[in-house]
């Protein structure tokens, strides 16, 4: 693993409980892990977002926070981070990636439009499909096709792509690329490929965009992916990123390594007064939007944290190494490594669970109750149903998602993390599916609970 660029100056006690008390958590929880106390958790791998630690200087940026309702430094600050890192000149804050989806696209979509690009995460197809609007996954094949080592399997097909900007011609919202890209395994867009969409976008006079909440992470595989850029510093990369798109949205609790906090950024002037007054229905005033002036001025100093090579090589290698361990002992992984997390194919590992018992989901109440890591399916459960015929939607792939916290875990936790998923591996063929006691009627995996036909042994 690379070599690791901080130490720790402040810890939090973590404890493990004795399994019977496992088991008798998630019994209480309705088999959903989110419905589970963090303090019953020992290894946290629900999710990168919000979960990393603040640097000294980020801690120090909180105490300067101006709080003022208008005119806020805080919020100059922040608007001068985005400018010089990213390069949009217009920001409007927001209080997390959400709400800068609802603001954004209860202004752009309206009744039967389409938004195309490679796989939406599933807040931001939630907010689509709100608004009427139709989101299209054109996320090349090799995304889904676990043999491929493809190394940007975040790119867009650009034929599929072409052929729903002709098909859909004067209904196109916009087009999006989320980089990474959380939904496929955190991979990522080349720059190619960016610049591909972006004269497909121009040709059809449709305006791009970018989900922005792994958007260092992104940079960093293009420098160690695309030859071309081996030799730029990320800063260079993220520019090079950012001006092919009109604007972008913002999760600051990702590669701004903020525990809450957001944004949308944009070039057009016009578009940033369309949005602002929604902002202030939404959100709240234009320079703060749902944010305390002390989280902006954190975010401020995180986001250029966030694009620092050191960090980013050994995070990404935190990722790699969780993702070899795995397959090492035969758990079929998603590979390339992606970002963020590890993805191990619960459809592959457990073939005995048809995909409406959700063996993503299965997986993690087994690894939870094995050795209380918490980890979180991305499969048919999260999918959802279709929307006209109600029917359990078939994800492509049945995934269990093992989010590493930025900056929170040393090798050690992944060590023992790999040493659970050993045993797990060992008791596969006892862990059974999961059916809905209660199933919630939007974003379902947050909310719903659960029976369980039999526990692991
Ligand atoms: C790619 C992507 N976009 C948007 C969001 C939504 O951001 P938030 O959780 O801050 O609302 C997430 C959250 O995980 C995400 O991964």
């Amino acid at each position: 693993m690379a070599f690791l660029p901080y130490k720790t100056k402040s810890i939090e006690k973590i404890r493990l409980l004795p399994k019977k008390e496992r088991m008798d958590r998630m019994r209480r929880a309705g088999y959903n892990l989110f419905f589970l106390n963090s303090g019953d958790v020992y290894i946290d791998f629900l999710t990168d977002s919000g979960t990393g630690a603040m640097s000294q200087d980020q801690w120090a940026a909180l105490m300067r926070g101006d709080e003022s309702y208008a005119g806020s430094a805080s919020f100059r600050h922040m608007q001068k981070a985005v400018r010089d890192i990213l390069g949009f000149p217009y920001v409007i804050p927001c209080h997390q990636g959400r709400g800068a989806e609802n603001v954004f696209n209860s202004s752009l979509v309206k009744n039967g439009m389409i938004v195309p690009g490679n796989a939406h995460f599933d807040t931001t197809r939630a907010h689509i499909e709100h608004n009427q609007g139709l989101p299209l996954d054109c996320t090349i094949a090799a995304a889904y096709d676990f043999r491929s080592r493809n190394p940007f399997k975040g790119n867009a097909d650009l034929k599929k792509l072409e052929r729903i900007l002709q098909k859909y011609s004067g209904r196109v919202a916009y087009i999006l690329l989320t980089v990474t890209c959380n939904q496929i395994g955190g991979q990522p867009v080349s720059l190619e490929n960016i610049k591909n969409v972006s004269r497909l976008a121009k040709r059809f006079r449709t305006p791009l965009f970018f989900d922005i909440a792994r958007f260092a992470e992104n940079a960093f595989f293009i420098k160690m992916r695309e030859k071309k850029y081996r030799k730029w510093p990320i800063a260079g990369i993220v520019r090079e990123m950012m001006r092919y798109a009109n604007g972008a949205l913002m999760s600051a609790k990702k590669d701004a390594i903020m525990n809450i906090g957001g944004f949308i950024a944009l070039r057009d002037k016009k578009l940033f007064q369309e949005l602002g007054p929604r902002a202030i229905l939404m959100e709240g005033f234009l320079n703060y939007g749902g944010m305390a002036g002390r989280d902006m001025e954190a975010l401020a100093v995180g986001l250029g944290e966030g694009i620092d090579e050191e960090y980013l090589n050994h995070r990404i290698g935190q990722v790699k190494y969780l993702g070899e361990e795995m397959a090492k002992i035969g758990i079929p992984v998603l590979q390339p490594f992606g970002g963020h997390a590890a993805y191990i194919d619960a459809g592959r590992m457990l073939p005995h669970i048809p995909y409406n018992q959700f063996p993503g989901h299965a997986l993690a109440v087994a690894a939870y109750i094995e050795g209380g890591i918490r980890g979180v399916e991305v499969g048919s459960l999260m999918e959802g149903r279709d929307p006209e015929t109600h029917q359990n939607k078939k994800a492509r792939q049945e995934l269990l998602r093992l989010a590493i916290p930025r900056r929170v875990y040393a090798k050690e936790h992944l060590d023992y993390v790999i040493g659970v998923f050993r045993e797990v591996w060992k008791k596969r063929k006892n862990i059974h599916g999961v059916r809905f006691i209660y199933e919630a009627p939007i974003l379902r995996h947050f909310s719903s609970r659960f029976s369980i036909e039999a526990k692991p042994r």
